[in-house]
């Protein structure tokens, strides 16, 4: 059995193979009638950026994977957003780097909006 940084496990018995993945792990972010198109914040000394998009609200590392960069500070264009320091693009939907310098993805988290509350799943990180 072994783990890698994404919390999945994985183990093998008598040939099959096991995929289990840490419990998910739900923050109250922000309200939902207070995201513009963009948003920062904090949870536990990290950071996210949060982002409506098409009717959606997804949540990336707002962390850019070049160099410290805030992506919740960077222009959007179509689903992507563009690092403010170098511009880098990055797909909103997945965290997938789209151009240079930038040539990791950034952290993508599942998002759920409950009675006007948008939440993050913080342990259900996947990277493009
Ligand atoms: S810091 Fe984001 S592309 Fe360089």
């Amino acid at each position: 059995m072994s783990g890698n940084r994404f919390g999945r496990e994985y183990s093998s018995s008598s040939g099959d193979v096991r995929v289990t993945r840490k419990m998910a792990r739900w923050i109250e972010a922000m309200q939902e009638k207070d995201l513009d198109e963009q948003a920062r914040i904090e949870h536990e000394g990290k950071a996210y950026a949060v982002f409506r998009l098409d009717g959606g609200v997804y949540a990336l590392d707002d962390v850019c994977s070049h160099e410290y960069s805030r992506l919740s500070e960077g222009e959007i264009w179509d689903d992507e957003v563009y690092c403010p320091k170098h511009g880098s693009r990055f797909c909103i939907r997945t965290g997938e780097v789209r151009s240079f310098p930038a040539f990791k993805p950034v952290g993508s988290y599942p998002v759920k909006v409950e009675n006007g509350t948008i939440l993050i799943d913080v342990e259900g990180c996947d990277e493009a």
